[in-house]
């Protein structure tokens, strides 16, 4: 992996209807991941998320709460702000779809398609599903429902604009095949091609029976499908089609984190975009798309990762069912790092996932509190007592079966960051975590093994009560470099305790002998308090 090429990560827009919920911090924690990884790497970073504004949805949401759509897309888009604030999403942009320099660039897009001849005006009979804001047929839905919301779409008939879809079946199978990578996982890659393998319909793309959209601009009559607006903003967003710049400006206040700016930003990001978005909407970010962009000239992006979804306590998660669980109601509670750690190691990157009371207290206590937060309070607790919180000097240990674990960990660390690298890559975030607590296990067996407490009451052990505490003091370095882009707080709050920032080039910081001789440590604080079961009320009685 070249740690040096740009890289453009996208969440999805959430719609501005409802609070978010941890299906959505899910994928907005994955994006914070990888960005904060890959910028650790000093590879250059841009993040985008936003907010989806348009639509029937949102305009029913706000009729039903008495106010305008765009008022009540401000409301909400708030609790977005509130809600990636208290999560310290470091995001780089946040578009919202009502945005004026988004909507140029979708009617943009749109008289190019039109110009190109995929646009034409037809009769639309269709069953849709507000709730997915997409149209199905008799064959995709489950009993006469919609296969995701289990609710009877709507019965649509009206005269609007179709977009040529099915020009698009061999294109996009051609592309697919010549980028294997292109959609990841795989198994969400057989998916997408065996649908093409059914061959694609053409898709009305306008409505006229509400005005809540961006108007299409030569009939006004019409306003664009709300996901056919919304897609465009991961190119709207870097200026598309010509702008010189971010459009820096209009969304000023937003970022959270600082772009590095880029005098082309099209040019420069959109061939390292990678979409990161759940199973149920892959399908409008790969074959909607990327025949829109197809269409228009464009190149497709360069991946999108589709992950699963949550279940709760083996149920649906759902208001009806009043088992939604809250990200803040999490973090609040055990702290954010506790939050995106669960997601990282429990969640649905590779198929569905269940959110589980007892899974989140058991993988805390054992990885967090007794694994991480354990070793680095007592290595940095003896460190201080038998040398003054300074970092003795590096040195073998006379005992050879101590030296050969001695020789083990710094094998450990030296292979941690490519490690890293290869599981980031490959998205696989629980592997990248998996990674860093196989350090922090072997670490604490060689405390067990070496066991500095007795080495310091025999003055003849001198030497190896050295060496181990400068091996405790190079893996506690390395472990607070290593978990800055998985758990943010913890990174910092070691580095505080060691006297350190948490800066600097992963390549040049996860490595051996990294921490100097000499160097002072400041007071050793407990990390991650244990969950006590007790506390908890009754676990959970399902299997
Ligand atoms: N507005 C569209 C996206 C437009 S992008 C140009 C949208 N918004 S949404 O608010 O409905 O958010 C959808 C995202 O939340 C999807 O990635 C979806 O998979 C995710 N989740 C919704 N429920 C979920 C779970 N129970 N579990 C995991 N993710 C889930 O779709």
């Amino acid at each position: 992996m070249n740690v040096e090429t740009p890289i453009y990560i996208t969440t999805p827009l959430y719609y501005v209807n409802d609070e978010l919920h941890i299906g959505h911090a899910t994928t907005t924690i994955y994006a914070d991941t990888l960005a904060r990884f890959w910028r650790a790497c000093g590879r250059p970073v841009l993040f985008l998320t936003g907010s989806d504004e348009h639509g029937q949805k949102i305009h029913k949401a706000a009729t039903a709460a008495g106010t305008s759509p765009k008022a009540f897309a401000d409301t909400i888009v708030q609790k977005f702000f509130e809600l990636w604030d208290a999560l310290d999403i470091q995001y780089d942009v946040f578009i919202r779809t009502t945005d004026d320099f988004h909507k140029q660039a979708v009617a943009q897009l749109f008289t190019r398609l039109r110009d190109g001849g995929f646009i034409r005006k037809d009769n639309y009979n269709a069953l849709y599903c507000v709730e997915c804001e997409t149209n199905y047929t008799e064959k995709d839905l489950v009993d006469g429902k919609c296969p995701i919301h289990k609710t009877t779409p709507q019965q649509v008939s009206e005269e609007n604009y179709f977009f040529t879809l099915s020009k698009f079946t061999q294109p996009l199978l051609d592309h697919i095949a010549a980028n294997p990578q292109c959609i990841v996982p795989e198994p969400r890659r057989n998916e997408i091609v065996g649908k093409l393998k059914e061959g694609l319909n053409d898709i009305s793309v306008t409505r006229t029976t509400f005005d809540w959209g961006v108007p299409l601009p030569w009939d006004k009559q019409h306003v664009v499908w709300v996901w056919w607006d919304a897609l465009v903003n991961y190119i709207s967003a870097l200026g598309w089609p010509n702008a010189e710049s971010l459009p820096t400006d209009a969304i000023a206040g937003r970022s959270r984190h600082g772009h590095e700016t880029s005098a082309a930003p099209f040019a420069h990001w959109w061939p390292s975009a990678v979409h990161l978005v759940g199973k149920d909407i892959l399908w409008h970010h790969t074959v909607v798309w990327w025949s829109q962009l197809l269409g228009a000239g464009e190149k497709p992006p360069r991946q999108v990762f589709a992950h699963g979804w949550w279940q709760v306590e083996g149920d649906k998660m759902s208001k009806t069912l009043g088992n939604v669980i809250k990200p803040l109601d999490v973090a609040g509670k055990y702290g954010r790092d506790a939050l995106r750690y669960h997601i990282l190691r429990e969640g649905p990157a590779k198929g569905d996932a269940d959110w589980r009371q007892s899974a989140f207290v058991a993988r805390y206590n054992s990885d967090l509190a007794n694994g991480l937060g354990n070793l680095l309070n007592r290595s940095l607790n003896m460190l201080g007592k038998y040398f003054g919180g300074v970092v003795p000097a590096e040195c073998a240990f006379d005992q050879p079966a101590l030296e050969t674990s001695r020789l083990s960990l710094i094998a450990r660390v030296n292979a941690l960051y490519p490690r890293l690298v290869a599981a980031v890559t490959a998205f696989d975030l629980d592997a990248a975590c998996e990674a860093v607590i196989e350090l922090v296990r072997e670490t604490n067996a060689f405390v067990n093994n070496a066991a500095p407490f007795k080495l310091a009451k025999d003055p003849a052990r001198a030497k190896d009560l050295q060496a181990s505490m400068h091996a405790l003091c190079q893996v506690d370095f390395v472990l607070c470099h290593a978990l800055r882009a998985f758990l943010p707080d913890a990174a910092v709050r070691i580095a505080n305790q060691l006297g350190i920032k948490a800066e600097g080039k992963l390549a040049d910081c996860i490595a051996w002998n990294k921490l100097a001789a000499g160097h002072t440590t400041s007071r050793p604080e407990p990390l991650f308090a244990r969950i006590e079961e007790a506390a908890e009320g009754k676990p959970s009685t399902k299997p």
